[in-house]
Formats: C-alpha cells, sequence, structure tokens
C-alpha cells in the first residue's frame, strides 16, 4: 500500500480505536465501582419496588442517585440506555489497525525471520487463527469450570495467557507477539459484550416485556463476563502501549514480563476493586511497587560491550548505518521522522541506536536488512567510545 496511505489510515483508525475504548473502558470502570459501591437503599419503599442497592455520587455540578434492580423495575423504563457501540467500536477500530499495519506490512511488522521463517500469508493465518481460538478456549473454560469456581478460572486463565505470550513470542516479531496477546484478550472482552452479556440484556428486557420474570442466568453470567472484562482491562492496555517500550518487549524472556505484568495489572485493578467495597487492603499496591521495582532491575538492557581496546570511530560504523538502517530511515517518509542519514543526525540518535540496534535489537524490524552481530558490537562500541 502507498505508505502516505497507510499513515493516513494509521492516524485516522488509531484515533477512533483510542477515543472509542476510553469510552469502553470508563465505562466498565464506572460501573463496577457503581456495583461494587452500592448499599441497600434507605427507603423501604424503595426495597419493596426491587432496588436492591443505590449509589450516591456527586459530578459535573449536581447530586446523581443510581440504582440497581435486583431483577428489573416492574415497568419497562424509556429510554433505556445500552452500552455496546463503544465495545464494538473499539474491536473494529482495532482489527482494521491490525489489518493495515501488521498484516498489510505483515513482511516488516508480523514475521521476523530469526524468531521463525514463516511465510507473509502464514503469520496472518496464525494471527487470526489466534484471535478465534482465544474466545474459543475462554468460552469453553467459562462453561466448563468459570460456573463452579471464578478462582480455579483466574489461575487456568493466567497460565493459558502465559500459553499465549510464550507462543506469540515464538510466531512473530517481538513487538507484534505482544500485539498479538493484546488483541486475543482485546477479542475475548468484545465477544463478552457481543455473544453473552448484550444477549443476557436482551432476554432481560424482552421478559420485561412480556410481564414474565427474567432468566436470572444469563444475566448471572453476564455479570461474571462483566467483571473478567474489568479485569483485563490494564493488561490490554498495558499490551497496546508497550510498542514504545523496546527494554520490554524486546528482551529475551519478553513474554514472561508480559504474564508478569498482567498479573500484576490485574492485581492493582483488584486493589481498585476492593477499595470501591470499603476496603483497604494496601498490601496489595505494596507488592505491586515491589514487582515493578523487580521487573525494572531484571529487564534492564546489557550496557553496550566495552570496547576494551581501541574506540570505534565514526567512519567505521558510517557504512554499518547506512545499509542496515539508511535503507528505511532516510528522506522525507523515514519512521517515525528518524532520519540516519548525515552525521549529525546519527550522533543525535546515538542513545537511541544503541537502545533498539545493540541493547534489544528491534532494529531492523524482523533484521530485515540482515545486521550481523559484530556489526551490533561494533556500534556499541562506537556508542561506549562517544564523549
Ligand atoms: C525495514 C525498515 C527499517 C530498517 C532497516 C530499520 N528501521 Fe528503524 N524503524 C522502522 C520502522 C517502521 C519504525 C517505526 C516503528 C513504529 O511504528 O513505532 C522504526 C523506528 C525506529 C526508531 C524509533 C523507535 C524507538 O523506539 O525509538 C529508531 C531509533 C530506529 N528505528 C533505529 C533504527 C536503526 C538504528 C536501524 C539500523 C540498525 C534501523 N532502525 C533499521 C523501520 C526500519
Amino acid at each position: 500500500m502507498d505508505p502516505y496511505l497507510t499513515d493516513v489510515l494509521d492516524v485516522c483508525l488509531r484515533f477512533l480505536h483510542v477515543i472509542s475504548a476510553i469510552a469502553w473502558i470508563g465505562a466498565s470502570l464506572y460501573f463496577v465501582r457503581l456495583d461494587l459501591s452500592l448499599r441497600p437503599p434507605k427507603l423501604a419503599s424503595e426495597a419493596d419496588a426491587g432496588v436492591a442497592g443505590e449509589f450516591w455520587g456527586v459530578h459535573g455540578g449536581g447530586l446523581y442517585h443510581s440504582r440497581k434492580y435486583r431483577l428489573a423495575p416492574e415497568e419497562m423504563p424509556y429510554p433505556l440506555h445500552w452500552f455496546k457501540w463503544e465495545a464494538y467500536t473499539t474491536w473494529l477500530s482495532g482489527f482494521a489497525l491490525l489489518v493495515v499495519l501488521y498484516y498489510l506490512d505483515a513482511d516488516t511488522r508480523l514475521v521476523d525471520a530469526t524468531v521463525a521463517e514463516l511465510e507473509e500469508w502464514e503469520a496472518v493465518a496464525l494471527s487470526v487463527g489466534g484471535l478465534a481460538l482465544a474466545w474459543v478456549v475462554y468460552d469453553v473454560l467459562c462453561r466448563a469450570l468459570g460456573r463452579r469456581s471464578q478462582a480455579a478460572l483466574a489461575v487456568v486463565g493466567v497460565a493459558l495467557v502465559a500459553v499465549a505470550a510464550w507462543s506469540a513470542g515464538e510466531l512473530f516479531a517481538p513487538r507484534a507477539a505482544f500485539l498479538q496477546v493484546g488483541a486475543m484478550l482485546g477479542t475475548i472482552m468484545a465477544a463478552n459484550v457481543l455473544l453473552v452479556i448484550i444477549p443476557a440484556h436482551r432476554g432481560l428486557v424482552a421478559a420485561m416485556a412480556e410481564g414474565r420474570e427474567p432468566d436470572a442466568g444469563p444475566l448471572l453470567e453476564a455479570k461474571r463476563r462483566s467483571v473478567h472484562n474489568n479485569y483485563l482491562t490494564l493488561p490490554v492496555l498495558f499490551t497496546m502501549l508497550v510498542g514504545h517500550f523496546a527494554f520490554v518487549y524486546g528482551h529475551e524472556d519478553a513474554w514472561l514480563a508480559l504474564v508478569a505484568i498482567a498479573v500484576l495489572l490485574a492485581a492493582v485493578r483488584h486493589f481498585f476493586n476492593l477499595w470501591h467495597e470499603g476496603r483497604r487492603p494496601w498490601w496489595i499496591l505494596g507488592v505491586a511497587a515491589a514487582a515493578v521495582v523487580g521487573l525494572a532491575l531484571w529487564l534492564r538492557p546489557d550496557e553496550p560491550a566495552s570496547s576494551g581496546g581501541a574506540p570505534v570511530v565514526f567512519e567505521e560504523i558510517a557504512p554499518i548505518v547506512e545499509e542496515r538502517c539508511a535503507t528505511c530511515h532516510s528522506g522525507a517518509g523515514a519512521p517515525l521522522g528518524v532520519r540516519l542519514e548525515t552525521q549529525a543526525e546519527i550522533d543525535a540518535r546515538a542513545e537511541d541506536i544503541a537502545r533498539v540496534a545493540v541493547q534489544t535489537r528491534v532494529m531492523p524490524p524482523g533484521n530485515a536488512t540482515g545486521m550481523t552481530n559484530d556489526e551490533r558490537e561494533l556500534l556499541g562500541i562506537w556508542i561506549a567510545s562517544l564523549p
């Protein structure tokens, strides 16, 4: 595809994706907080009318009073607001981005021959298949195991995230591997809305319209799925943002980092959920903070090798950068505006070059230009010899 068209689609789809995700996740955070903060209604008449709990909030210049009904009020309220297009738009725009950036440009972004020698179509098929597989496995587990024990489901869920992260790391370019796992979890979240939560709500509204008692089973399952989504929000957001942090996705055990960070973030979400219930489990934040420090120490990239002998001068590395980097990083279309043509440009980027080509090796993507280890070492020594 024309690179400019890719850029335009990238910015439009990304903007749509972020905005709809904010609306979706905002609603998830808000409603879970609302649910956990519900207190029995003060008025007996409300309790008699089927109100299970109420919530008072102050926001935007006024007091708001929300009530949750045990099942439903006697009369169908109108208008009744649904929450689904935030989720659908987030998934659709996210998938479109995946297609435009990673599938149409699979050679540079999805496939990394140093990881796995896949044809472009094979990588795309594995990626799409992974999204579908994630939902099927999760949904079966919810039905088989989740109805008996949510805790057991959580443990199996973490193990499966580990399997997904490890497999993605064995199949795709490092950056794409994180995104793949995030897209799998995001697909589970969106499918929960489409295939479980919204159908349960439809059933509830239909029962009300027909004046019969709604079936509590699907509503209970919808509640569970919406709690799962709530716990997945932070881990998914992290996988979406990690592309900025090569020291994480470029680490040799990046899959393990992904699992640890996902558990850590779900635990942080748990802290907030307990907080909304009126509890103050500070130890969770303490453990999470210690884990962040531990992760930061563990993920720290090795310093570039010290020369030990003669310093390396610019003239020695200039041909390497020209051959291995400037093929892409030149001219007006240079990725992210990173141009590596003149000595001034290369000097100014020395630290970035060390980070992406020596410490983490995420550049060149998929080692497209066949950079050798000796060349990387030479670059490292050059950077170490800079004043
Ligand atoms: C096949 C094309 C290609 C080659 C070759 C290539 N890059 Fe990149 N580079 C990219 C793309 C695409 C991006 C933008 C990634 C993104 O979308 O964030 C990028 C981004 C970067 C960035 C900014 C990202 C960051 O994390 O700071 C740096 C720095 C960089 N490349 C350095 C290098 C160096 C050094 C080399 C040579 C060793 C190199 N690149 C070779 C395509 C290439």
